[in-house]
């Protein structure tokens, strides 16, 4: 079997990783690729963008790729799944249709209405002054989110009224995130500690994968400005058992059993961002149409099954046969992310020591780098993601960081508690 991995994250290295130790796949694929994917044994990089779906199919076709294996939301919201199905490829992700519960706020919001699943109340606007209205008249905090894709930093959480105010003119009316601020959703602040819950769906067929939980906020203690997350374990100590049956029979249940009513049967990776409440009770803050990033890492460092097979079991209609079998060990990554993000930030910085991390336990998944002249430089915001297995929170931990320490470049910078809500536990 051959593979294609499109994307160029740290997501996407730990996909193509997994999948090149697959029994079934020869070859794996990855358009465009990072530094770590164009050195990971039985694996090739295609100089190719993610968004540019024409070469993509050219090059599907060209190397005879039997399955492809979509990581971003962007082409998947871009409906590159349906131009694959088209071209008769066959390709692991939902179609346009489903992927608007990531690409759209106001459509998953009315979504979750309207089959009864819990969120926090909302409104959607295009008037700024119906929106301002509606601001005086909630209570503070209050969060309002630019309804289309905005690389993850189209969510404001205002403290009093007047940044309320000055956030929803912000996107209404400067439009600081373009066409993906033409409509606002406004929402009620949910308290609580939010959990990743992702699993693999087909129809309403629905398999969930190993529990986790991520860091989105920049600097220790969960303060400062919101990331694509700053690093993610696995499993996640919080959902016990029976939270995990609730998020099965509130949230995921009803959530494919209302695509297929409505006729956008999901294929793929779903992904609910949840808030649980001091009560127990689930809540959805977001729907993402992918896999998470970096929630990827310390999943798939515990996947025991064959991944190409978990994909192609939900393409057959057949993941009610499937089971999967985990790594019984803690996983924990850390994210290094070059001086500055998630705001500007350098490129082109030499990293060293990456050959000093031998262990089993360790494996070193790249996002923002590239090889040139024999060198591995950092090319993007979240640079590497050093995940390590342990016994424990704790082990687990302390070998991650222990990676860490070894690898260097100029203003490299990580959170020094990744997995601080586990070990308190
Ligand atoms: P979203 O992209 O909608 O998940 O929002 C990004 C982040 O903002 C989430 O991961 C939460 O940390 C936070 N957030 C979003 N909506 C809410 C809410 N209603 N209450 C509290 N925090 C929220
Ligand atoms: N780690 C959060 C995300 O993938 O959106």
């Amino acid at each position: 079997m051959r593979v294609l991995v499109i994307g160029n994250g740290g997501r996407e290295h730990a996909l193509a990783w997994k999948l090149a130790g697959s029994g079934h796949v020869d070859r794996v694929f990855v358009a465009p690729g990072n530094a770590g994917t164009s050195a990971e044994p039985g694996v090739e990089n295609l100089p190719i963008p993610a968004n540019d779906t024409d070469a993509l199919i050219g090059a599907a076709q060209a190397h005879q790729i039997d399955l492809t294996v979509v990581g971003p939301e962007a082409p998947l919201v871009n409906g590159i799944v349906d131009r694959f199905e088209d071209a008769g490829l066959p390709c692991f992700g939902p179609r346009a249709g489903p992927a608007q519960l990531e690409g759209s706020k106001s459509f998953t919001k009315a979504f979750l209405d309207r089959h009864r699943i819990p969120t926090a109340s909302w409104q959607a606007f295009t008037d700024p002054d119906a929106a301002r209205q509606y601001i005086e008249s909630r209570d503070v905090p209050m969060v309002l989110k630019a309804d289309g894709l905005a690389a993850g930093k189209g969510v404001i959480i205002a403290k009093d009224h007047g940044q309320a105010l000055a956030a929803a003119d912000e996107i209404l009316v400067d439009q600081r995130f373009g066409a993906a601020g033409r409509r606002l959703v406004i929402e009620d602040f949910l308290e609580g500690e939010e959990i990743s819950f992702i699993c693999v769906a087909s129809g309403t067929q629905v398999l969930p994968l190993a529990t986790s939980q991520d860091h989105k906020a920049r600097e220790a203690g969960d303060r400062g400005p919101n990331t694509g997350g700053m690093g993610a374990y696995s499993p996640a100590p919080r959902v016990d058992a029976e939270l995990h049956q609730r998020i099965m029979d509130e949230v995921i249940h009803p959530t494919v059993h209302g695509l297929v009513q409505e006729r956008i049967p999901y294929l793929g990776f779903l992904y609910a961002g949840l808030m649980i409440d001091a009560q127990g009770n689930p809540r959805v803050l977001e729907y993402n149409c992918r896999f998470g990033d970096p929630e990827t890492q310390p999943i798939l460092m515990r996947l025991r099954s064959d991944l190409a097979g978990l994909c192609q079991a939900a393409l057959d209609g057949k993941l009610d046969q499937y089971t999967i079998d985990w790594d019984p060990r803690f996983a924990l990554g850390v994210v290094m992310v070059a001086a500055g993000y998630p705001g500007e930030y350098p490129r082109g910085d030499k990293i060293s020591g990456l050959q000093e991390v031998r262990s089993d336990n360790i494996k070193v998944f790249h996002a923002g780098t590239r090889q040139e002249a024999g060198q591995v430089i950092t090319d993007g915001g979240r640079v590497l993601c050093v995940t390590a297995l342990g016994a424990t929170v704790d082990t687990a931990q302390q070998e991650a960081y222990s990676a860490v320490g070894a690898i260097h470049w100029r203003g490299a910078d990580w959170r020094p508690d990744i997995g601080w809500r586990a070990l308190n536990r």
